[in-house]
């Protein structure tokens, strides 16, 4: 039976799901709260985020991709994800300690990155991973532990091959922003879904331009120099959201950005200090990281 849709065309579920998160948006949730989020500054001292800086390999916890792989981390531990015989794919994982951290913990990890001949500006900036020995940690896993655990495969985010499924941690960090457009970025989050299992936990990080909305999406590099990025506004991820509940996933999300924070208030400037760099300057605007959380659905959507 197909569901009746208002006037902008959303179901009556994906209505009230979006009247909710508006109710949600209007104050900054805390860090250890189970939804999708905006980085703030009082997520940074409390014990719930800086309980993960160690497993991470950290000592600033004041950014923002610091924030991203927290901010991972704590919605998968929320979901009890974090244990031995979980299994996981990440995507574009660079060297980022998110694969040692989970495979410390028990999970099997396959990792994926671009093709090294593709990879461009990434390779050469060192954020690229083109192997599993690219991703050891001896300080955060044993070696043992992460041979067993850890595969890797390159994989481009544009063209998910089709044998990926039944994972129960699908991942990405600061990756579907630098896919070439704004939607290209849309097309891989929906496409993601596939990977996991119904009930299965989707976490992807990105970069939030705190703005009002009112200006275009800023995109700034270029996919054939390796370094093109957007910065999503609220009203685009909104507009995902729209399409991950439309597809009958679960999504909950606070869009508040935080603006009375001392962190929130001192925008790293460049050339950048990297402390705190909770909020950052790019071209004429302010710049930050959100964390979506999805759970897959396994019902058709209505
Ligand atoms: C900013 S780095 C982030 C790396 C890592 N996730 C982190 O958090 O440090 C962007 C990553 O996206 C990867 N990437 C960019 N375009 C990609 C594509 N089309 N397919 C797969 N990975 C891609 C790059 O190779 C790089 O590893």
């Amino acid at each position: 039976m197909l569901a009746r849709r208002n006037r902008v065309g959303m179901t009556a579920r994906v209505a009230a799901s979006a009247a909710v998160d508006r109710w949600r948006s209007r104050r900054v949730p805390e860090f250890a709260e189970p939804v999708s989020m905006v980085a703030a500054g009082r997520h940074v001292a409390p014990a719930e985020y800086q309980r993960w800086l160690a497993p991470l390999g950290q000592n600033n916890g004041r950014h923002r991709k610091v924030w991203e792989w927290c901010f991972i981390l704590q919605a998968l531990e929320a979901r009890n994800l974090l244990r031995s015989g979980a299994r996981a794919i990440g995507f574009g994982v660079g060297t980022e300690p998110l694969v040692a951290a989970l495979a410390a913990r028990g999970v099997a990890v396959l990792a994926t990155d671009q093709a090294p001949e593709q990879a461009g500006g990434w390779g050469t900036t060192g954020q690229h991973a083109t192997a599993v020995d690219s991703l050891r940690r001896p300080d955060l896993c044993d070696d043992r532990l992460f041979s067993d655990l850890v595969s890797f495969r390159p994989i481009d985010m544009r063209s998910l091959p089709d044998d990926l499924g039944g994972f129960d941690i699908v991942w990405s960090s600061c990756c579907f922003e630098h896919l070439g457009s704004p939607e290209l970025g849309f097309d891989f989050v929906m496409a993601s879904m596939n990977a996991a299992r119904p009930g299965g936990v989707v976490v992807h990080t990105t970069e939030l331009d705190c703005g009002s909305g009112w200006n275009r999406v800023l995109e700034t590099g270029s996919v054939a120099g390796g370094d093109y990025a957007c910065f999503y506004r609220r009203s685009d991820l909104r507009r995902l959201v729209r399409r991950l509940r439309a597809a009958g996933h679960t999504v909950h999300c606070n869009y508040k950005v935080g603006r009375r924070h001392p962190l929130e208030r001192q925008v790293d400037e460049k050339p950048y200090t990297h402390d705190p760099h909770l909020r950052l300057r790019v071209e004429d605007r302010v710049v930050t990281s959100f964390g979506l959380t999805v759970v897959k659905g396994s019902a058709t959507p209505t």
